[in-house]
């Protein structure tokens, strides 16, 4: 697998690095460790793989980039940015950007490592064959954009490399259920941060809103295959539905670990660029929802992920009401899975679904009992899961 394979690392749950000269301790939480997929899903995995090798999109070259690099200029964005962002706050977000763009490597040797320690051949492929190839450009456009505000090559230089030097700690799960649900959530939300960074330079500079939907269009992309991938193997084996929960559970932007002083502006950010985090979420369930075989299991994951951040429904605690649930055999998950795509605005998902030809037919009382449980349920949702601000950028 060449030199990087060679010095990837076992994985680690505790690690203290030195983040730009502040120590840090990060101590990672127990996260589950049984994986055994049969090997039919392996193999379908594989040809997924091989599949995606096959047809891995419209990459960006390097020679695209370094063609447009000119008229890539933002110097103009600044008076055309919404009422209370400032030129700082959008040179912050094009920072974050670059500097999480810049460190695919690390990234790629912690997925990598991970996909070696528990023999998924076709995880540790795709990851240094072709998903950290692709990632290679991304940052270029953001260091273009940087330069047209004034910022150095020498000194955007000197920040990668300090970022690349950093060491990577992840905590939200190590089997490849838990990274591939975990990479699906990073790619959506990187995702979402260039499509911000495309919105707010569409109107001064649209080359360079042009270059950050071209590099937003290949995280979407990641997000469908690392969401496919989620899929087969909870289809597979549909225990690992707790494993996608946890890598919810303790989900952490890299940049947390690598670009600290950065990151704890990203809420600031968020605010300042109107970025619609109701909407962000929203999207988000979406496409956890896509993932899961039925809207029970959608309740299922809300139930483990509500019980681990301690959230309430209403005078009891999620956790009650998870383990209620389970004593009855799990029933009433279908109810809450409704619920939440309820509270999402997504009810059209579970209506169209199993669940939903039954919704409302037979005994029109318990119809219209479901009903008003499910919109209590709802009612008692917090959308954004207990993460208290959205997380940053990522490659
Ligand atoms: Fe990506
Ligand atoms: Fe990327």
């Amino acid at each position: 697998m060449g030199s990087l394979y060679a010095a990837l690392k076992p994985p680690t749950t505790t690690s203290k690095t030195i983040a730009r000269g502040v120590s840090k301790v990060f101590v990672m939480p127990p996260t589950r460790t049984d994986y055994q997929l049969p090997i039919a899903a392996e193999r379908r995995l594989d040809l997924f793989v091989r599949h995606v090798e096959a047809n891995p999109g419209n990459l960006i070259t390097a020679s695209e980039v370094s063609e447009l690099e000119d008229a890539m200029d933002v110097g103009s964005v600044e008076p055309t940015l919404p009422a209370g962002m400032s030129g700082e706050d959008f040179t912050g977000v094009l920072k974050l950007a670059l500097l999480t763009e810049c460190a695919t490597d690390t990234y790629a040797h912690a997925i990598a490592s991970r996909a070696h320690a528990y023999d998924a051949t076709w995880l540790e492929r795709f990851t240094l064959e072709t998903w950290a190839p692709d990632e290679h450009t991304h940052h270029e456009p953001f260091g273009h954009m940087l330069r047209s505000l004034g910022f150095s090559d020498a000194e955007m230089d000197r920040e990668m490399r300090e970022t690349q030097e950093q060491i990577y700690v992840h905590g939200a799960g190590d089997t490849p259920a838990h990274i591939t649900a975990y990479a699906m959530i990073q790619e959506y939300l990187t995702d979402h941060w260039h499509g911000l960074i495309g919105t707010l330079t569409r109107e001064a500079a649209p080359v360079a809103s042009k270059m950050a939907s071209r590099v937003k269009q290949r995280e979407t992309l990641h997000a469908m295959w690392y969401r496919d991938m989620t899929a087969m193997q909870v289809e597979a084996d549909p225990s690992l539905l707790s494993h996608v929960a946890e890598a919810v559970v303790h989900f952490h932007m890299p940049g947390k670990i690598i670009l600290p002083e950065l990151e704890e502006h990203v809420p600031h950010l968020l605010s300042v660029a109107r970025a619609d985090l109701d909407e962000l979420v929203r999207g988000l369930i979406r496409l956890v929802e896509s993932l899961l075989p039925d809207t029970r299991s959608a309740g299922a994951l809300l139930m483990e992920v509500a019980s681990a951040k301690g959230m309430r429904f209403g005078p009891v605690s999620a956790g009650q009401v998870h383990a209620a649930l389970g004593r009855l055999g799990g029933p009433g998950y279908g109810l809450i899975g409704e619920a939440l795509l309820d509270r999402a605005g997504l009810s059209y998902l579970y209506r169209k679904s199993d669940t939903a030809s039954r919704w409302g037919q037979g005994d029109p009382f318990t119809g219209r009992l479901r009903a008003m449980l499910r919109e209590w349920v709802a009612s008692q949702i917090d959308l954004r899961l207990g993460f208290p601000v959205m997380p940053d950028a990522a490659p």
